[in-house]
């Protein structure tokens, strides 16, 4: 049986924490909020509580997990060879959305780390995760709280859609502020390296390491991925899904085409674009005869990209509630959370972008 504990976002009830971090202590899985998304909890130098995690998600053992901290005072708790860069990056971006891979520590069971001697290691700043990680007391391995493979959870329903009956305590602390998940930054290889984009920019983290690369998913594509949780099918909705980008117009051209093809040969179509996208599809394919032929959902708009980052996993998973054969997103190319929205739109469409 999996509980729901409704939390107040900002201010979290300490005692209805303390019960639940009693849980998560005791080897028991709770999934919870944090600023990215929902995290599925364990004990994370608890083995057996970690297994439980690999078996709830049904993910494969070879994708390593992010260990969460209460405080930035705990990162030698959990890693080795901090070097001064490491510590003036938590120092800068903690507690937030930026995850650091470093040396492990032995202490870390090889079960949260995929085997791998690097451990990913973050200080989240929501008041609920915060809240039950300091009451807790014990690092926290978690991955997001969805099973292998689907949309991450941006809200407690999202979670129980996937795990229901599969974890202890969902805690319901609303929506995500940040909607996709933590940048990840691989300080143990030279140059230090980007390998998912995230709310915190490559040009913000460059201040800091100059020299700091980031790996293109369409450019790394065909070759073997080191963290296997990067494997390009990820992120991905049931039905379908091609990535356009582009201006609006074009956009817009291309799309309404090929919602009219995709309705000739009777596929159920959905888009998920921009305010500004879906405008301009609407007399497009009216003009075609194919309005009723589609659903749409919007995804922020051009305008807003941190709001079409809080709305992108929410859309997609009510897209597949719409029981869709195929999907034509949009977004604009960009920077900062522009380029993660990007990344996990490229994931869920395998490699399927049409540039107009
Ligand atoms: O925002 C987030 O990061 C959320 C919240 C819950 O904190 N967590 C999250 O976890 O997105 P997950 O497991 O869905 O994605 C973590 C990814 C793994 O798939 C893997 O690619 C990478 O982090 N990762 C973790 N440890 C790693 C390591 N030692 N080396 C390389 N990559 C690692
Ligand atoms: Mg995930």
């Amino acid at each position: 049986m999996t509980r729901v504990v409704v939390l107040d976002p900002q201010h979290p009830d300490p005692a209805r924490i303390r019960e639940v971090a009693t849980v998560l202590r005791d080897g028991g899985l709770v999934a919870f909020p944090t600023e990215t998304v929902y995290g599925l909890g364990a004990h994370a130098l608890n083995a057996t509580a970690v297994a439980r995690i690999f078996e709830a998600k049904g993910r494969p053992p070879t994708d390593p997990m992010i260990v969460h901290l209460a405080s930035i005072d705990q990162i030698d708790l959990v890693a080795q060879a901090v070097t001064p860069a490491a510590r003036e990056l938590a120092a800068a971006f903690w507690p937030g959305a930026l995850t650091l891979i470093l040396e492990k520590r032995p202490i870390v069971p090889g079960a949260v780390t995929a085997g791998l001697p690097t451990v990913g290691i973050r200080v989240p700043s929501h008041p609920i995760a915060h809240a039950l990680l300091a009451a807790a007391d014990v690092p926290v391995a978690a991955p997001s709280a969805n099973r292998f493979s689907h949309p991450s959870p941006t809200r407690a329903e999202h979670v129980l859609s996937d795990l229901d009956g599969l974890v202890d305590i969902v805690i319901d602390g609303g929506a995500t502020p940040i909607g996709v998940e933590s940048t990840i930054l691989d300080l143990t290889v030279t140059p230090p390296l980007v390998r998912r984009p995230g709310s915190v920019s490559l040009e913000a983290i460059r201040d800091i390491v100059p020299d700091v690369r980031s790996v293109s998913v369409t450019v790394d594509r065909a070759r073997a991925q080191p963290a296997p949780g990067q494997l390009l099918r990820h992120y991905a909705p049931r039905a379908t899904l091609t990535l356009y980008v582009g201006k609006v117009d074009q956009v817009a051209e291309r799309m309404a085409r090929d919602v009219r093809t995709a309705a000739a040969s009777g596929l159920r179509a959905g888009v998920l674009a921009p305010e500004e996208d879906l405008l301009a599809l609407a007399p497009r394919l009216a003009a075609l005869g194919a309005s009723g032929r589609v659903v749409t959902m919007r995804c922020g708009s051009r305008g807003d990209r941190e709001e079409a980052a809080r709305e992108l996993f929410r859309s997609l998973r009510a897209l597949d509630a719409e029981a869709v054969d195929v999907i034509l997103a949009s977004a604009p190319d960009g920077e900062g959370i522009n380029a993660a929205i990007l990344d996990r739109l490229t994931r869920a469409a395998e490699g399927r972008v049409v540039r107009t």
